[in-house]
């Protein structure tokens, strides 16, 4: 027996949970799920990331203290593992009192080292990020709320770590996975590596951990974060129970926060003199067609939309069906009701429907005796024996999705079986090898069905004891994953639409119905709005992005300059001349190192943009309302 620890990011307690954050939690519960079913043991931690200038102004606007926020939001995270069905062991808060100390401990460790310096910095920041951006990313980047700062500050040496991470990354392949992502932190380390700025002064922000040497100062969030694996398993006082854990198996990531897993992270381990994790595992993003999901395009899906109407386990099985680890993946419910369709009521679904209708007809649903395995039936057996190493090599790595192909492949197998034995033949002239045929076909089933489980508890547990067994009071038994558990004579039972077919005309016309507002808003927070009519009286490309455009508007009393994109749509020379519309009072903003004071509002259907314009003439610096 093994053991095996994985973690979730902890998620930004503010953000409303979404597809991105559930792919990570049921990768996670799927493989942990796996494990515990082996007889491994097992923990998984996931929880959420409650410090921070976002979490501060949050609260603030809501009139409650930032302890209040986060402890009504993080009920949000909480709820939908549940009703997705995530089992896990922990569920780490960076406001636990217990983790506080832990980070505490670590700011105070380097310290006492002289890991950490205090240094004065003078440059970019970025409110929005909540940290300094280098010169080459301001000058490349599109920043909204950037402004010119200069601070003291407490700075980790990072840099001292340099040459040793990257040979570590060099003699432990296994480090980052997939393997393009290592590819990608070493080309990072081939810079040079900064110091990292790991405090924030408190007149800035004082929804943190203070710094024990500094009171006047808190810690960055992503040093308070990263900490929570090691805090959440007993660093550094429950020191059995963290031996027992640390090194992590799996730290499951997504590909934007590579980075500070891969870099800030070893360096601060290194730094406190823990080994580092086994495997930092990076998957790539879900894509709504090819538009990357974010709460800033306005077309977050919400996963538990799907499951209450699909089921829980359908939105699970499309998830680790669909991505393959480490590439994007693009999100359709098309998508989805096809490949719900082909697996889960059609192959799945039909061969219980098959297996269960024989045995109905011909055995009254008692499972018949195997007799002794044929040559013709050692294929099979062979074929579904091997099946739980292929899946357990595929989850060693992450791929769940080729898990679930094995599967399919042995469900294919069992088709062919049944063809070429035709037990419906065979019951007229030898019942007892039909029986053994139709015991075997079960046998095949259940097993392909058990290592289905950790994607789709409720339905295969539902599966399960269709066939005569129990998922749940099996789980740690000796035998679930061996050939030959379903004993004869057990009556099987019914197995009314484990899978229903969904029709596709029917969701498609749901999906066109609905139209996925943004919140409501009210009166007052329209009028903040200030629209205004402008002329177009200058148009080019921006020096620096070729899908923006830079104009300026006549506003009436004053000119602005507005940075606009929709350079793929519209040439300079179509804007001359031309009134739009747009938002004057927004906060203006450096993008890819050109001023844009304003915005200017455009239809957009994903096929082509298309600015409003007034449709009698007005003059510049009209108001819209
Ligand atoms: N709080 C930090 C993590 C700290 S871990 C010590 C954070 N939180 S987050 O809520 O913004 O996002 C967490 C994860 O969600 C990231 O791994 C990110 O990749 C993932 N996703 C967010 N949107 C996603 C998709 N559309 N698709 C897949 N995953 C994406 O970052």
């Amino acid at each position: 027996m093994s053991r095996f620890y994985v973690t979730t990011p902890i998620y930004y307690v503010n953000d409303e949970p979404h597809i991105g954050h559930a792919y990570t939690t049921i990768l996670a519960d799927v493989v942990a799920r796996f494990h515990r079913a082996l007889g491994d043991e097992t923990y998984f931690l996931t929880g959420t990331d409650e410090h921070g200038q976002k979490v501060q102004q949050a609260a603030e606007k809501r009139g409650v203290t930032p302890q209040q926020h986060v402890d009504e939001y993080v009920v949000r995270f909480q709820e939908k593992w549940d009703a997705l069905n995530i089992k896990y062991d922990q569920f780490i808060r960076t406001t636990d009192d217990k983790h506080k100390a832990v980070v505490s401990y670590l700011l105070q460790q380097l310290w006492d080292k002289g890991l950490i310096y205090k240094d004065s910095y003078e440059g970019w920041y970025s409110v929005a990020e909540e940290r300094f951006l280098t010169d080459k990313e301001y000058e490349e980047g599109e920043w909204r709320d950037v402004k010119r700062l200069s601070e003291s500050n407490y700075w980790f040496k990072m840099s001292a770590y340099q040459e040793d991470l990257i040979n570590y990354i060099h003699d432990n392949p296994e480090f980052i996975q997939p393997d393009f992502r290592k590819n990608e932190v070493l080309g990072f380390l081939r810079q040079e590596l900064g110091d990292l700025c790991i405090s924030r002064p408190k007149a800035r922000l004082n929804w943190g951990i203070e710094l024990p040497f500094d009171d006047e100062y808190v810690t960055y969030v992503w040093f308070d974060a990263l900490t929570n694996y090691i805090s959440a398993i007993g660093y550094p006082t429950e020191e059995a129970t963290f031996q027992k854990w640390w090194p992590v198996d799996f730290h499951l990531i997504g590909k934007d926060i590579l980075t500070t897993h891969a870099v800030y992270w070893p360096t601060m381990l290194m730094a406190a003199g823990l080994p580092l994790p086994k495997t930092i595992f990076a998957h790539g993003w879900w894509l709504m067609g090819d538009a990357k999901m974010s709460k800033s395009l306005g077309n977050v899906v919400r996963p538990l939309d799907l499951a209450n109407k699909y089921g829980v386990d359908a939105l699970r099985y499309f998830l680790m069906r669909e991505m393959t680890p480490g590439q994007d993946a693009s999100f359709t419910i098309e998508g989805f009701i096809s490949r719900y369709n082909s697996d889960l009521a059609n192959d799945l679904g039909n061969m219980v429907n098959r297996i269960t209708k024989l045995l109905g007809r011909h055995f009254d649903l008692v499972l018949p005796d195997p007799g002794e395995t044929m040559p013709e039936d050692s294929d099979l057996v062979q074929h579904v024996s091997g099946l739980t190493e292929k899946v357990r090599s595929e989850l060693a790595q992450m791929k769940v999705n080729y898990a679930i192909t094995h599967v399919f492949d042995v469900l294919r197998e069992i088709n062919r079986y049944l063809e070429e034995m035709a037990p419906w033949k065979l019951i007229k002239t030898d019942r007892d090898r039909a029986g053994a045929v139709l015991y075997n076909a079960a046998e095949a089933l259940r097993l392909s069905a058990v290592h289905l489980y950790p994607v789709m508890p409720e339905k295969i547990a539902q599966l399960l004891v269709v066939m005569g067994t129990s998922a749940q009071a099996r789980l740690n038994e000796v035998g679930w994953f061996e050939w030959g558990h379903l004993k004869p004579g057990t009556k099987l039972g019914k197995t009314d639409g484990l899978f229903p077919r969904i029709e596709v005309q029917e969701a498609l016309e749901e999906k066109a119905e609905k139209l996925d507002l943004k919140d409501e808003i009210s009166f007052d927070d329209f009028m903040k709005m200030d629209i205004r009519v402008g002329k177009i009286i200058k148009a080019e490309k921006h020096p620096n992005a070729d899908k923006l455009l830079k104009l300026q508007v006549d506003l009436g009393t004053e000119q602005r300059q507005v940075i606009a994109g929709i350079a793929e749509h519209y040439s300079p020379d179509d804007l001359v001349g031309k009134f739009i519309s747009i938002i004057a009072n927004l906060k203006p903003a450096t993008i890819r190192g050109e001023l844009s004071q304003g915005m200017i509002l455009a239809a957009d259907d994903g096929k082509t943009v298309s600015p409003l314009i007034p449709l009698k003439k007005v003059d510049p610096g009209s108001k819209v309302r």
